[in-house]
């Protein structure tokens, strides 16, 4: 490979030896590209981030459910959240136990909760309706019940799920009726939680809802765990120096405040954390490929195969995603170090038939050639999750890279037919 623009996964060791040119040819483009090492980093930031003995780290699943990936997590002593039966059921397939799965659930059907129940997995209500229906189908069961702290935070507001404006969560205001519903159904609340929103860099809002949910938390003395939820950022800015979120920082204010409250409630409750983004974005790199260069009006277009069905965050929040540039070929001398003149401004966008259809705006790489790989960074959360067949495109393939450097498919990219397998066509 010609190393065109590389630094970031240079510095990572991203592909662990392996030439991303070459695995563009042997499993195609686009391909979502896993890093099992960077995985386990993150997982275990998590862990280690409190010294309060009960601890637990839930991962987030809706940003990736790739099954080797979740079998990875769970090898590294993770539990996981859950928004869906479908969730449920994939991670189930991983090897997580009911136990380990806590249902987190918003607006659900009798039929949805039910399967969760029926599952033998915890679930969280977030409404009084739903406690009620919660308590119509099992009554005298264990329940959890999320409340929405007042304070909200996100990249955007799409993403922010606590606070005045969101449908998430029960405001703390109704805690006499949620109390009225647990008794009516001799339901035990064994725990309450809240998730403020996604992508945080600083833990300022973090610690401060923290408070508000402990406040909420010492009006039920008998809970057996309390779960702050997720939303830990990472740096989608890297090439430019962005620091990362300082969790060790945010560690440490944390580990107060929990013993704090400890002390406050008479005991060593159990503490959670539901972290997606945090754990899965920084272990993907998704590949795709150049296939047509132009100019219009001025502007230089650089279109490939990453349309916003195969990852959408640009398109749906305007998300900012570093892009690298990887070239087949002999080694050559490497263009890392291009001087801002050398650079050109350039477009790249994808292949959907939308004019919004761009993944990267005004971004000064060094000039790009058809043929070239790109490489999107930080792909890991909420890229294949969110992907689609719009346009009838094919859903990628994905692959692991193992910690000896070694390659495994972990999931094979879509067929033509895959596209009308549940489809009925009409008999004449
Ligand atoms: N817990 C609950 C209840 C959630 O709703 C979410 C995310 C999380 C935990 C994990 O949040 P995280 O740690 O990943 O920020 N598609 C958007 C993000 C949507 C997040 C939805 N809820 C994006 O691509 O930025």
């Amino acid at each position: 490979m010609q190393s065109i623009y590389t630094k970031v996964t240079d510095a990572m060791n991203f592909f662990e030896g392996n030439d991303p040119t070459e695995l563009a040819k042997q499993y195609q483009t686009p391909l979502y590209v896993c890093n099992e090492r960077i995985l386990r980093r993150q997982c275990r930031n998590l862990k280690e981030m409190v010294t309060y003995p009960n601890f637990v780290v839930d991962y987030s699943a809706k940003a990736n459910t790739n099954l080797a990936f979740l079998q990875i997590v769970r090898s590294e002593g993770l539990e996981v959240d859950a928004m869906s039966p479908g969730e449920i059921f994939v991670e189930k397939q991983a090897g997580f136990t009911s136990k380990e799965i806590f249902y987190i659930c918003n607006n659900v059907s009798k039929e949805e909760m039910q399967y969760a129940i029926q599952e033998g997995v915890l679930v969280s209500v977030d409404s009084l309706s739903q406690l009620e229906q919660f308590g119509q189908l099992a009554p005298g069961h264990e329940v959890a019940v999320r409340f929405n702290p007042g304070v909200g935070a996100g990249h955007h507001e799409k993403v922010v799920t606590a606070g005045k404006k969101t449908k998430f969560g029960i405001d703390a205001e109704c805690i006499p009726q949620v109390k009225e519903r647990l008794e009516k159904y001799r339901l035990r609340l064994v725990g309450i939680n809240q998730h403020i929103g996604s992508l945080f860099m600083t833990g300022d809002s973090f610690i401060q809802s923290i408070d508000s949910l402990f406040e909420i938390a010492l009006q039920f003395p008998e809970l057996d765990f309390i779960d702050m939820g997720g939303g830990f950022g990472i740096p989608y800015k890297k090439e430019e120096g962005e620091a990362p979120l300082d969790i060790s920082e945010l560690g440490k204010a944390l580990d107060k405040k929990l013993y704090a409250f400890a002390e406050r409630y008479g005991r060593m409750v159990k503490f959670r954390i539901e972290p997606g983004r945090y754990i899965s974005a920084e272990s993907n790199v998704l590949l795709g490929q150049v296939h047509s260069i132009k100019t219009n009006h001025g502007k230089k277009f650089v279109g490939c195969d990453l349309g916003f069905n195969v990852l959408v965050r640009p398109v749906m929040y305007d998300s900012y995603h570093g892009v690298e540039v990887y070239r087949p070929g002999e080694a050559t001398a490497n263009e890392n170090d291009l001087d801002e003149n050398q650079k050109e401004l350039v477009n790249i966008v994808g292949n959907i038939c939308e004019s919004g259809d761009i993944l990267a705006k005004d971004r000064l790489l060094p000039p790009i050639q058809e043929g070239d790989i790109l490489g999107v960074l930080d792909a890991g959360a909420y890229g294949f999750t969110m992907s689609s067949n719009y346009n009838c495109r094919l859903r990628p393939a994905e692959i692991l890279i193992r910690e000896d450097g070694s390659v495994v498919l972990t999931r094979r990219r879509e067929q033509l037919e895959d596209l009308i397998k549940d489809l009925i066509p009409l008999s004449e």
